[in-house]
């Protein structure tokens, strides 16, 4: 945990989170990325989705949060996934789901929380991976746009953003074909 001008960043992992802390991050996650359903509908399906969050399509999943009080005004997820990059196997820290509060943009908060997820990477996983349609917010810290052409298995939908990134942008990385082995994130 550390905090910055008022501001506390947060991490740990999805399944330990309460149903609180939960619901906060959804706030603004919905806030973000408007939906139909219902915030408890919504709430329910985060719930699953912390039950299983030691599959092996979304290992070891965390949540990276800024708070500043008591609100959630940034939000992103971290979880681990085998992927195959030309043929081998690799796996790669996957980021999902960055977003900071429309009011509070263009305050560090958004960076704060991708540098939270970015602490999980080393050991089993040396590269970041992600999608986007703000390449240039990550360019600045230091990700780079690939070019892989990428697949995932039939019927599943892999990334929908313009760009897909990895993070360090120095990391070693071929330009084969990228299989996500599951759906995009
Ligand atoms: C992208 C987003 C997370 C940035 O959050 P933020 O809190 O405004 O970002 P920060 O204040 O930490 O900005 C860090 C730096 O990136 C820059 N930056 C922020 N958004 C940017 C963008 N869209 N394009 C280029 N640079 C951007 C900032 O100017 C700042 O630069 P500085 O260090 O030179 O001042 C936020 O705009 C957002 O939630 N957007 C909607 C959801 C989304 O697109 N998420 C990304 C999914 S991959």
């Amino acid at each position: 945990m550390s905090a910055t001008s008022g501001w506390t960043v947060i991490s740990g992992a999805q399944r330990d989170l309460d149903v609180d802390v939960l619901r906060r991050c959804l706030r603004l996650h919905r806030a973000v990325w408007p939906k139909e359903e219902s915030e408890d509908t919504a709430l329910a399906h985060w719930r699953d989705q912390a039950a299983a969050a030691d599959s092996p399509l979304k290992s070891d999943e965390h949540v990276h949060r800024v708070e500043d009080g008591g609100a959630v005004v940034a939000f992103a997820r971290t979880f681990r996934r085998v992927i195959s990059l030309a043929g081998t196997p690799r796996t790669v820290l996957a980021l999902a789901s960055v977003c900071s509060d429309p009011r509070r943009r263009g305050q560090g908060l958004g960076r704060a929380v991708v540098l939270a997820g970015w602490a999980r990477l080393g050991g089993a996983s040396d590269a970041c991976l992600f999608q986007t349609a703000v390449p240039a917010f990550y360019v600045a810290l230091g990700s780079r746009p690939i070019v892989n052409p990428i697949r995932a298995p039939i019927g599943v939908r892999p990334f929908w953003d313009p760009v897909a990134m990895i993070h360090p942008g120095t990391v070693s990385w071929c330009d084969g074909e990228l299989d996500l082995c599951g759906p995009g994130w």
